[in-house]
């Protein structure tokens, strides 16, 4: 199964990735999570990411094409994998999209966690407070909103196009929210991948959660 989750920051992303990793044996890979640990480690790469990551700006996209590459492929051969935050930008979606077409290996579900703003705010806030992420404080959380809408959001059309795009109702408690997406996952296994159905098709099972 290879799945990408497409949400703001404070979506519930990571929490949602790794319960759902764990039920399924997948790899959870969070290129954010990756890039705090280069920060934390102070190579070249992390010093240079963390300008971009401590104003709330996006990496460059050559940056992290070239870091999930390898993980996609190792991740692929042991059950599948999860994408926490990646694709964030069209030239990214259209680099994984290429490059795994060419491998026979495209991403199966595109999940969109759709929430409102109040709600994020607060969640950041919260998360603010327990562990003090260089980008959680209140300026950088609006910018980084921002940086959503304009950049990543455009990747929920692009996948619906694609016949990939399950909407998920990401408000609520973190269980309900997994059940949800397990949900989806379930049908999706069961009906197209049990099938071998050609990916539009996908599209109308699940709908929205
Ligand atoms: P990244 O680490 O991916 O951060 P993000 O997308 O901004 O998202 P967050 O991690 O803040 O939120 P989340 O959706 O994972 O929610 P979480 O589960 O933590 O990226 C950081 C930076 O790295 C970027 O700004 C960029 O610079 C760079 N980067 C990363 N990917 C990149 C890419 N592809 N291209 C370029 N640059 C990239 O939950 C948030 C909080 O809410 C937690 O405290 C949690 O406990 C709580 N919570 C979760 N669910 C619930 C719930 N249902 N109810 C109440 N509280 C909840
Ligand atoms: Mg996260």
């Amino acid at each position: 199964m290879r799945v990408l989750l497409i949400g703001p920051p404070g979506a519930g992303k990571g929490t949602q990735a790794t319960r759902i990793a764990a039920h399924f044996d997948l790899t959870r890979i969070a290129i954010g999570d990756l890039l705090r640990e280069e920060v934390a480690a102070g190579t070249e790469l992390g010093n240079n990411a963390r300008q971009y990551m401590d104003r709330g700006d996006l990496v460059p996209d050559d940056v992290v094409i070239a870091m999930t590459r390898d993980r996609v492929v190792k991740a692929n051969t042991e059950g599948g994998y999860i994408l926490d935050g990646y694709p964030r930008t069209l030239p990214q979606a259209e680099a994984a999209y290429r490059w795994a077409m060419a491998r026979g290996v495209p991403f199966d579900l595109a999940l969109h966690f759709e929430i409102g703003e109040g709600e994020l705010l607060a969640r950041l806030a919260g998360r603010a407070r327990e562990e003090g992420r260089s980008d959680d404080a209140e300026e950088t959380i609006r910018h980084r909103l921002e940086v959503f809408r304009v950049q990543t959001l455009p990747l929920v059309d692009y996948y619906r196009r694609r016949g990939i795009l399950v909407e998920i109702n990401a408000v609520g408690l973190v269980d309900a929210i997994t059940e949800r997406i397990l949900a989806t996952l379930h049908w999706y296994k069961a009906n197209a991948l049990a099938a071998g159905a050609d990916r539009p098709e996908w599209a109308f099972g699940p709908a929205s959660r």
